[in-house]
């Protein structure tokens, strides 16, 4: 299928070759797709259902098995784990009296979130392209991803980060696959910034979802899901909002299947931001017309992002989809974490946000009751161990949020015993009680 790179805000066309991250106007640009010369949906079907036997790598993953509606490349070029198979969760909809809820798990990615569907896309292109080397900014998983795809590309990679607002795992994953790790003394916006100007001036390829090619592969997640739910989309699609790529991508997705015919209802994207990093909810109440960018604070550090760069997309996302957005406290984050780990859809902080946006877009009457809803879990539960444990041992106070009070009921401290068995015996029963 043929491709070019189209830019969002002027309409200017580039070929696909074209190695630029932004139009000459500055906006964003897309992989946009020859609807027309796509396959009927029951030929994509039967495609995409054909490879589910197979052993090869490209048809393994749960990414370029789409590669029509992702990208072309040769197997040669691609570089896959493979990711993407993750599952899709039947949750218990009785309590929020939905007709249907589900999580998809994107924690249960290569390195443990969402990023590797658009990074395996991502470096493929750059490798493909002869890529001098990789950079992105990060709160964690991009770097994360970013450094596993480039060691498995053998292409340097450069993360920079935001010092002391990374969560250990990802931190750990960076390092531990040979990233460059530059830590800087600013937030994410300040390191987004940096990264455009370092790509540049030293000839670097950005991964950050403001490289298109990321954003194709995120919108398997859309792809994987209305398959998974045997050729349908619940009434929302519910997700964390940081930088808004998955927001972005998402949308282009719906966009396209309802072209392709794959679709004729639309569902409604909910995006959710923490309410210490929610530039896009202020800007929805006002319906776009203004955006100011904040100082970020939140505890779900993934999404700690006061100056999103794929705001323009976003937009086009919401409005296409009758979308909604809104803020929830890290109190209400937190509680839905522990209400979602003790369903074993473990995650980190920033995916919880799903939940607890849902919670609040019920109770403002958005979300109706009988309405069905996926939520996306994004990041797995062992990216952040240190809220984890904070949360189970009681110990929110420390973390200095307000409402932290109202968790105390979501600990489960362990038990310091003496090894007799006759003591853990005596424990073992009186748990049982
Ligand atoms: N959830 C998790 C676990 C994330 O890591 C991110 C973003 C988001 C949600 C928000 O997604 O940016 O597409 O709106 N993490 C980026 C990073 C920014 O650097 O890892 P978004």
């Amino acid at each position: 299928m043929n491709r070019q790179l189209m830019c969002v805000t002027c309409g200017s066309t580039y070929p696909l070759e074209d190695r630029r991250l932004r139009c000459d106007c500055g906006g964003l640009l897309d992989v946009q797709l020859d609807i027309d010369g796509a396959p009927s949906p029951d030929a994509l079907a039967a495609t995409f259902e054909s490879r589910l036997p197979s052993r090869q790598p490209q048809d393994l993953s749960g990414v370029w098995r789409y590669r029509e509606l992702v990208l072309d490349l040769s197997a040669s070029d691609i570089v896959t784990f493979p990711e993407g198979r993750t599952n899709l969760y039947a949750l218990d909809p009785t309590s929020l009296d939905l007709s249907a809820l589900w999580a998809k798990h994107e924690g249960e990615n290569p390195t443990g979130s969402f990023k590797d569907r658009g990074m395996t896309v991502a470096v493929s292109w750059a490798r493909h392209q002869g890529a001098r080397a990789l950079i992105c900014a990060s709160t964690g998983n991009t770097s994360a991803s970013l450094a596993a795809y480039g060691a498995r590309a053998g292409i340097p990679v450069f993360v920079l980060i935001p010092e002391g607002h990374i969560a250990h795992g990802k931190l750990s994953q960076a390092l531990a696959y040979g990233a460059h790790t530059l830590q800087i003394d600013g937030s994410f916006d300040d390191a987004m910034h940096a990264v455009e100007q370092m790509a540049t001036q030293h000839n670097l390829t950005v991964v950050n979802s403001l490289n298109p090619f990321r954003l194709e592969g995120q919108k398997t997640i859309i792809l994987d899901s209305f398959y998974q739910l045997a050729n349908m989309l619940p009434d929302w699609v519910v997700v964390p909002g940081g930088n808004l790529g998955n927001t972005s991508a998402f949308g282009k997705a719906l966009i396209e299947m309802k072209a392709l015919g794959l679709i004729d209802r639309v569902p409604r994207l909910a995006v959710i931001q923490a309410e210490g990093a929610s530039p896009f909810a202020r800007a929805a109440q006002d319906d776009f017309r203004h955006f100011e960018p904040m100082q970020p604070e939140t505890i779900a550090t993934a999404i700690r992002i006061g100056n999103p760069v794929s705001y323009d997309k976003a937009v086009r996302a919401i409005r296409f989809t009758n979308g909604v957005v809104t803020s929830v406290t890290d109190a209400e984050i937190l509680q839905a974490k522990h209400d979602l780990d003790r369903q074993a859809v473990g995650c980190e902080p920033a995916s919880a946000a799903t939940l607890a946006g849902l919670r609040r877009l019920m109770r403002e009457h958005v979300v109706l009751p009988g309405d069905s809803v996926l939520l996306i879990i994004t990041g797995n539960l062992l990216k952040d161990p240190d809220t984890t444990i904070a949360l189970a041992t009681g110990q929110t106070a420390g973390l200095s949020i307000p409402g932290a009070a109202s968790l105390d009921a979501c600990a489960n401290k362990p038990r310091h015993v003496a090894s007799d068995p006759e003591t853990i015996s005596h424990i073992i029963e009186e748990e049982l009680q």
